[in-house]
């Protein structure tokens, strides 16, 4: 069983520690999108697209990567970390991944932290902002670790 973790965290690292706690458990290449090269996908059996979230949306460059890629019958996850910590911001990515022919195995996401100043001044972006530091925390990588096992358990 092969596995590969995708993911993009230009803002403050925060998904790449979940991509470590993912690719940890499981024994998986991790790759961050900044350097990614050429790589044959066809040699993995689980493949993890995760983002930072950023303006609503998880990064362009996964999209664009995927987009790609071949990926009819691959076994895969998503992942994100945003100040909200919903999963919702999931689905976009979800959708071209099943319009390619996947095999859908989870969608995780959590809190991670950011300040809302550095980039908006919407009150209510502030507020999550302070909602969001600490994170993600210990309660998160736990739960990134049973999400990753009951991946693993669906294969
Ligand atoms: C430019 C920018 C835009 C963001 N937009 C959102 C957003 O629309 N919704 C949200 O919940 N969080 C938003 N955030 C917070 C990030 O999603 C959060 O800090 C995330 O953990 C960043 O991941 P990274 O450190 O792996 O890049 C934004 C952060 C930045 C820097």
């Amino acid at each position: 069983m092969k596995s590969l973790i995708i993911y993009c965290s230009d803002y403050r690292n925060n998904t790449e520690k979940i991509a470590r706690i993912f690719a940890e458990k499981i024994d998986s290449e991790l790759i961050n999108i900044r350097d990614v090269g050429d790589f044959d996908i066809q040699n993995y059996d689980l493949i993890g697209f995760g983002s930072g979230v950023y303006r609503e949306s998880l990064s362009p460059k996964l999209f664009k990567l995927v987009d790609k890629l071949s990926l009819r019958d691959k076994n895969v996850f998503v992942f994100s970390t945003s100040g909200a910590g919903m999963a919702y911001y999931n689905r976009k990515l979800i959708k071209l991944l099943e319009s390619k022919g996947v095999i859908n195995r989870g969608s995780f996401s959590c809190k991670g932290s950011f300040t809302a100043v550095e980039f908006t001044k919407n009150k209510i972006f502030d507020i999550i902002g302070r909602l969001s530091q600490g994170h993600p925390d210990e309660k998160d990588f736990k739960e990134a670790e049973r999400f990753i096992c009951r991946v693993m358990d669906s294969l």
